[in-house]
């Protein structure tokens, strides 16, 4: 549970407090907090750097079993994302010793730069996000995520921001969803059950859902889809997630790569690229869980989500390079590399997507190259489009949510890379390097005169090392990314 709470220490028992302290200024004008941190006041060796923590247990005429002052340093390095990494981090300390729940004092507004909204949802989310344990898989679930995460403020602002957690749970709540899809191993998310899942929980959240099996994908004609789906006993599906409010303003598609693993087919990959091929499917996962937090916070746009699942495997009956397929949209394509296989899958997705609900802007969200994790490394993902407003839009969603995000240059002489002597393209350039920019000029191949964006999610879509509000594995990225920008437009 997530609460913006106000309390009489006097009266209302607090098992766990938590007050950050700035070490060159007073950021707390509450008088209850002022008089609990007194109790420090003599102890010099917390002086609220970074690191520094003192707990105080059963403090006098209050109902506080204890409290833990944390140092968050001078209050000028204090923005959005240094409380975020703030509240998830008090919140594993917390999981960490079980404590079961936390309440959290809040910066009084004002005395820290950042408006009180923001630093209320950056708190929120920190901690909400930080409470997220993957461990389905493990015998041993040893830590137990807090039932309660509380953020002390004036009964006013409790009252006035009241929706504001409801808001943040909505969102942070998909973005758990997709961190778990992406976590979950690939001999427990064939394209089937990814399918299966999605479906179940797009119903629940009351999106209207529909399936497309591969008869109907052959029927339908989807040859790129199905030409990556070849080689794998696991048979695709391509799911469409609707969210159709009365009058909608616009209407957005999202597009999300769900290759459920990637080996890289006949152009098997090296032990090392195998390495978490399980997330795959990040671009899938972001876009269904986007879905599923938009039909919660319900804007006045239409938005759907298409997502086309496969899985990417070697066998006799797998494409190989050299071979020509036929696209849904009509072109023919060369098969240079079998591990280029996201763009195939996207292509078909996104241009189905323009022919049925012709979109006023569609983005998809894919872990497409290695090349655009050597570009911007582990933690930005890269953005092409030839809509400077489109791309601007998103790279400023990055910045509010800290789901980093870089445009990258579409230079159209590089769709040359992309001839082929048989066919009306190739699936990979003919030159080593730009390989995230010739991917992209690959997907711009189909998307005709559409508004279109494409985010390349490779590097931020899982992370090896967990932070401060977010565990190894899948980190959800692009699920607040998108829902900033879809309240945006
Ligand atoms: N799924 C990979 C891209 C990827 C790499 C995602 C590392 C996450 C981390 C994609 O399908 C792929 O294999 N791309 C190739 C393209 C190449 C064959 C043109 C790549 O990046 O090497
Ligand atoms: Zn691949
Ligand atoms: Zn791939």
């Amino acid at each position: 549970m997530l609460r913006l709470k106000n309390v009489d220490f006097n009266k209302d028992k607090v098992k766990t407090f938590v007050i950050p302290v700035c070490e060159d200024k007073d950021i707390h004008d509450n008088r209850l907090v002022s008089s609990i941190k007194k109790e420090i006041s003599g102890i010099k060796e917390f002086k609220g750097r970074k690191g520094d923590e003192v707990t105080l247990y059963n403090i006098s005429g209050k109902k506080i079993e204890k409290v833990i002052f944390i140092g968050i340093g001078k209050v000028e390095t204090i923005d959005a994302e240094s409380l975020r990494a703030f509240a998830g981090s008090v919140v594993k300390k917390c999981i960490q010793k079980g404590f079961g729940e936390v309440m959290i004092s809040v910066p009084s507004a004002g005395k820290i730069k950042i408006e009180l909204q923001l630093m209320l949802k950056s708190l929120m989310e920190g901690g909400y996000l930080g409470n997220h344990i993957f461990d389905k898989y493990k015998k041993d679930k040893k830590n137990k995520p807090l039932k309660r995460i509380d953020f002390f403020v004036k009964a006013d602002i409790a009252k006035k921001f009241n929706r504001l957690s409801s808001h943040v749970k909505k969102i942070c709540d998909s973005t758990i969803i997709a961190r778990e899809w992406v976590n979950t191993p690939s001999n427990d998310k064939k394209p089937v059950d990814f399918t299966k899942s999605i479906a179940a929980l797009g119903k629940k959240a009351g999106l209207n859902i529909t399936v497309l099996d591969e008869k109907q994908l052959k029927m339908k004609k989807f040859g790129s889809l199905l030409a990556v789906a070849a080689g794998s006993i696991n048979k695709p599906r391509m799911v469409i997630m609707e969210y159709s409010p009365k009058k909608p303003r616009k209407t957005v598609v999202l597009v999300g790569k769900g290759v459920t693993f990637d080996s890289g087919g006949i152009n098997l990959k090296t032990s090392e690229g195998l390495n978490n091929m399980k997330m795959d499917m990040a671009g899938a996962a972001a876009v269904a869980s986007t879905l599923i937090a938009v039909s919660n916070i319900k804007p006045d746009i239409k938005v759907v989500g298409v997502l086309p699942i496969v899985e990417n495997m070697p066998s006799g009956s797998a494409i190989r390079p050299g071979d020509v397929i036929k696209s849904f949209e009509g072109k023919t394509i060369e098969i240079g590399n079998t591990d280029a296989e996201g763009r195939l899958i996207l292509i078909d997705a996104m241009a189905y997507a323009i022919k049925k609900y012709k979109p006023n802007v569609l983005i998809d969200v894919a872990t497409l190259t290695g090349a655009c994790v050597v570009a911007l490394g582990e933690k930005i993902a890269g953005v092409f489009s030839f809509d400077n407003k489109i791309a601007d839009s998103i790279v400023k969603s990055g910045e509010r949510t800290f789901e980093r995000c870089w445009q990258m240059p579409m230079p159209k002489d590089y769709k040359e890379f992309l001839k082929s002597e048989i066919a009306d393209i190739k699936n990979i350039g003919n030159s080593r390097y730009g390989g995230a920019i010739t991917a992209a000029m690959f997907l711009s191949e189909f998307t005709g005169d559409t508004k279109w964006a494409h985010i390349d999610i490779a590097g931020p879509a899982f992370i090896n090392k967990g932070t401060a509000y977010c565990g190894a594995g899948g980190s959800g990225f692009g699920v607040r990314l998108l829902c900033d920008y879809l309240e945006n437009i």
